[in-house]
């Protein structure tokens, strides 16, 4: 029988799983699977977000000016070279629509994002896998695997689930190294956690080449992830096809005022800013003395390895029955590790306790 078929790639999409949010029989639950800041959003943003749902049967605004100013304001850039998305999925759904076609190729490395593939794969083309080194994209690696029909190469700066990240320096060089038709896509989803002087979200990249393009998102450090908003940076042309296939109201009205709220807030973010910065060492210490080796990292979460998967899944269950929700990232090709996002205090206390007493208990 015929019936209607979905084009070359689509069903070879694994469905992206998000992480769990529940533990069955628990009270208190703490989500530290989806990297969400601990903090909540700014309060101003839940007042702009409320006030804006007073007004629910108006269109948003289509070109978000006011929200691309803010963002403007805020990091120094044209609001011309911005677009908003929902979430900064939508927008890296929306270049692989405006750069790929069947039989061209998207460039990831082996732990990168696992939207990259699906976002490639939903286009016809195909997702090409680069090997890292130490968990971190190794750019000589990505650079052997371009060939005509690389279209875009995604590097998640820092990259998600291992919080490792690229210096500037070698950001550079794989541009540099790129062909010029190629289009780098910087996901800087969270970039505002990084503390290292040779980091740089992609900002100073984009503005002085023609072929890279930086997405960030209000999910992470700014809390509002529910709300599903985005943006990018970059260059006239780009943000030109992007803009032609878009939805012309992809993101809705109280998301844009709560975004430019949040953006201002900045005495929020640094907040959120300084309690990462205090528990990221100390989750590293803590865990590592236990002797489960912890993936050095720069961004909200941390990657912990276990000795194998049976005991990474089984302290996944053990931490589960305390109300305590890591992911597992085995469809990140990490099966022994699950990654945790920094939470409260409260939490980060009790997930270390929890991995004592499941030690403890498995010894
Ligand atoms: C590296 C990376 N990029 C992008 C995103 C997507 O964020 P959002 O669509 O919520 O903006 C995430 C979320 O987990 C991420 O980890």
């Amino acid at each position: 029988m015929t019936r209607p078929q979905p084009r070359p790639g689509v069903l070879d999409i694994a469905p992206y799983v998000p992480g769990k949010s529940s533990a069955p029989g628990v009270s208190k639950v703490f989500k530290l699977s989806s990297n969400e800041t601990p903090l909540g959003p700014s309060e101003r943003a839940v007042a702009a977000y409320r006030e804006a749902g007073q007004h629910l049967e108006d269109y948003p605004d289509g070109s978000a000016s006011a929200l691309r100013e803010a963002i403007g304001e805020a990091f120094g850039l044209d609001p011309a070279r911005i677009v908003r998305g929902a979430g900064s999925d939508d927008l890296l759904n929306l270049l692989a629509r405006a750069y790929l076609k069947d039989g061209d190729e998207a460039i990831h490395t082996t732990h990168g994002f696992l939207v990259y593939p699906i976002a490639t794969r939903g286009t016809g083309a195909t997702p090409v896998v680069a090997p890292e080194t130490n968990y971190t994209a190794d750019v000589d690696a990505m650079l052997k695997l371009v060939t005509p029909r690389t279209k875009l190469v995604f590097l998640a700066n820092p990259n998600n689930p291992t919080g490792t990240y690229v210096p500037f320096d070698e950001v550079k060089r794989l541009q540099r190294a790129l062909p010029p038709s190629t289009l780098l896509v910087l996901d800087a989803a969270y970039a505002e956690y990084v503390r290292r002087n040779d980091y740089e979200s992609g900002i100073e990249l984009v503005a002085t080449t023609d072929n890279v393009v930086m997405t960030r998102t209000f999910s992470k450090i700014y809390g509002l992830a529910s709300l599903r908003l985005g943006w990018m940076y970059g260059p006239a042309p780009v943000v030109d096809a992007v803009n032609r296939i878009r939805g012309p109201f992809n993101v809705n009205g109280p998301a844009i005022e709560a975004g430019i709220a949040a953006i201002r807030d900045t005495a929020h973010v640094e907040r959120a800013r300084e309690h990462n910065a205090k528990w990221i060492p100390w989750l590293t210490d803590e865990i590592t003395k236990l002797g489960l080796p912890v993936t050095p990292s720069v961004a909200n979460f941390v990657l912990i390895h276990f000795p194998d998967v049976k005991a990474a899944t089984a302290a996944d269950a053990f931490l589960t029955k305390r109300g305590l929700i890591l992911r597992q990232v085995g469809a990140y090709k990490l099966p022994a590790a699950l990654r945790m996002s920094v939470g409260t205090d409260e939490a980060n206390r009790l997930v270390v306790q929890g991995l004592k007493d499941f030690l403890g208990k498995a010894a």
